[in-house]
């Protein structure tokens, strides 16, 4: 729960998977803020590898032992549940000049649909500026290593996925 007067940040996503890049971002937004949750979109994709469930689980479990690290999911506009949160900020991962493009325009959009809220942009570690997870999800269909590049409960999941499909 918040106290009055925490720093909250909504760190909003597909996360489908959640990788190694998302979990680096979102300890980057752990010391910055009071308070981050991971906010999953339901609706992200039309036809997600993991349901919203599924991603929720994933996430809860990489950060069980993180106090200020939340998981949750949302429908809708992000501002509204940034609202709902009592966020004052997004937190989005920038990784290369050609997520700029995309997110500068979410950016301004959110800030025009939701003035009080800033978006803050953080770096990963740059042994992850290139790792996706549409990438993971592919290499990992074609037999690829994926090993580091995503949690280690999240590599388990995909196997496990590949087996019950
Ligand atoms: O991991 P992704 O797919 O890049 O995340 C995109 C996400 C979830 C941040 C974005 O699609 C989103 O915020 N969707 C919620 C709907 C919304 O508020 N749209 C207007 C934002 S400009």
């Amino acid at each position: 729960m918040n106290t009055p007067g925490d720093r909250v940040a909504v760190y909003p996503g597909s996360f489908d998977p959640l990788t190694n890049g998302h979990v680096d971002i979102i300890l980057r937004g752990a010391r910055l803020f009071d308070r981050i949750v991971v906010a999953i979109l339901r609706n992200a994709e039309k036809n997600p590898l993991f349901s919203p469930e599924e991603r929720v689980a994933m996430a809860a479990e990489v950060f069980r032992e993180q106090p200020n690290v939340g998981v949750d999911s949302f429908d809708g506009l992000l501002v509204d549940y940034a609202h709902r949160q009592r966020a004052s900020a997004i937190v989005r991962g920038l990784r290369a000049i050609s997520d700029f493009e995309f997110e500068l325009q979410m950016a301004l959009m959110n800030r025009r649909l939701g003035p009080d809220i800033e978006t803050v942009f953080m770096m990963p570690a740059e042994q992850y500026t290139y790792v996706s997870s549409r990438l993971i999800k592919e290499v990992f269909a074609l037999g690829g290593p994926i090993t580091g590049l995503v949690p280690a409960v999240v590599e388990q999941r995909l196997r496990e996925k590949r087996e019950t499909r």
